[in-house]
């Protein structure tokens, strides 16, 4: 099998993106033998038609490149339908926008007080000083944890984040095991005292039945596992890359902060500007063959979002900025089909707030060094050292 590419080269925050655009003309369909082989899927409508073929190309076996769950199931992610259903039906109506709009004052003031800080300092590092903490403090807020379990949460979550962008397999698995260890102890904790399931997901979870039936406790524990990790690195990083554009495109930048109106919409394309997720995989349960090529059953396929938002036949002058782009619902930020994010709302909630706090922090942010980015499977920024205006220097200019 040819080696197309190889994701362990030493990459710039920008240069995986000039490499994709160049496999999308050359090789849409590639293959690479890094981490025992693996297929990776580079067009929009390639991508597309194998999340939503979730017949064909199932996640049971493999749900990310590289492999990192060593730990046992974690739906939903982990789960095909019918078995995927009634765990994704007991998380969704808890974020709903409605649900989650609630949250609002929450991370505002959690991203007042992360920033305030920085801002004091005169600058800092707009992922390990803002972004890395403030999914993880709303998340804790969201699944009704205790002030000690938010302190061991944003400790473990970490630790787990830089294991995995750094490729440290044993110490990806001891964290990994200390945040099963957590939510063992949040699934004892709503046994003993359950709270109501339109506001809790550890309580919906338990209350879900399946033919008269409760959920198996150890896949129960796996769903709260999952949702430890998968909704908190995200958009950690997509802040991070977001700060990075603005950092080099001021105009943008000052428009935003004079029109915050204009920021979910600009969220929306910065989202397909700089989606997060490259190695999120699926296995085909047949051969496939797709532009002439075929893939064996059984290897994994990354589907690489990051690569298909920026296809240009699907977006004009894909990377380009653009805050009018008329087929903004082609984007596949959040994947699509049946695995397709059930925390979308947060997420966005999260993303629209934290770069109005940005802005609204300081008269104007500049960046003080080259940001470095993150690796397979995220793509992003992992840390953005900035310096903030003082507040009155733009009115005395
Ligand atoms: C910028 C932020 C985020 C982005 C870009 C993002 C993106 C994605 C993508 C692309 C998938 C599809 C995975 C696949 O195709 O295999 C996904 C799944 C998922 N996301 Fe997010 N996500 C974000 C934040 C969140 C948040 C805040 C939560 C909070 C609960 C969350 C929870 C989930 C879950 C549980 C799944 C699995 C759904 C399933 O298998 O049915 N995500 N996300």
């Amino acid at each position: 099998m040819t080696h197309d590419f190889d994701p362990l080269q030493p990459e710039t925050f920008d240069s995986a993106n000039g490499e994709y655009a160049e496999l999308r003309a050359r090789c849409p369909v590639a293959h690479s033998d890094t981490w025992g082989g693996f297929w990776a899927l580079m067009k929009h409508a390639d991508v597309a038609a194998a999340a939503t073929d979730w017949q064909t190309f199932i996640t049971s076996k493999q749900n990310v490149v590289p492999k990192v769950a060593f730990t046992g199931r974690r739906p939903p992610l982990h789960l095909d339908p019918p078995e995927h259903t009634p765990y994704r039906r007991a998380i969704a109506p808890l974020l709903t926008e409605r649900k989650v709009a609630r949250l609002e004052p929450v991370v505002r003031r959690i991203c007042r007080d992360l920033l305030s800080d920085v801002v004091a300092k005169g600058g800092g590092d707009v992922v390990a000083d803002y972004s890395a903490h403030m999914p993880i403090a709303v998340f804790a807020h969201w699944m009704n944890l205790t002030n000690d379990a938010v302190a061991e949460l944003t400790r473990v979550g970490q630790r787990y984040n830089i294991a995995v962008q750094s490729a440290d397999m044993d110490a990806t698995k001891e964290s990994s095991l200390l945040l099963y260890d957590m939510a063992r102890g949040i699934v004892a904790d709503r046994k003993a005292n359950p709270l109501p399931v339109d506001e809790d997901v550890t309580s919906a979870l338990l209350a879900t039945r399946v033919d008269g039936e409760p959920l198996p406790e150890e896949m129960i524990v796996g769903t709260i596992r999952q949702v430890l990790v998968v909704g908190i690195i995200a958009p950690s990083v997509m802040i991070g890359s977001i700060a990075v554009h603005l950092g080099r495109d001021q105009v943008l930048q000052a428009k935003l902060r004079a029109d915050p109106a204009l920021i979910p919409a600009a969220v929306e394309e910065f989202l397909r500007l700089y989606t997060p997720y490259r190695g999120f995989a699926r296995t085909a349960v047949t051969d496939v063959t797709i532009r002439g090529r075929t893939i064996p059953a059984g290897e994994p396929i990354a589907l690489v979002y990051a690569s298909a938002n920026r296809d240009d036949e699907v977006f004009e002058d894909a990377d380009q900025f653009r805050l009018d782009r008329p087929n903004m619902k082609d984007s596949l930020a959040f994947g699509r089909g049946t695995h397709s994010c059930v925390g979308a709302a947060l997420a966005t909630l999260e993303l629209n707030i934290a770069v109005e706090e940005l802005l609204a922090a300081a008269p104007g942010f500049t960046l003080t060094g080259e940001p470095k980015p993150t690796r397979f499977p995220e793509i992003g920024a992992l840390s953005v050292p900035v310096a903030f205006e003082a507040v009155g220097v733009e009115a005395a200019a």
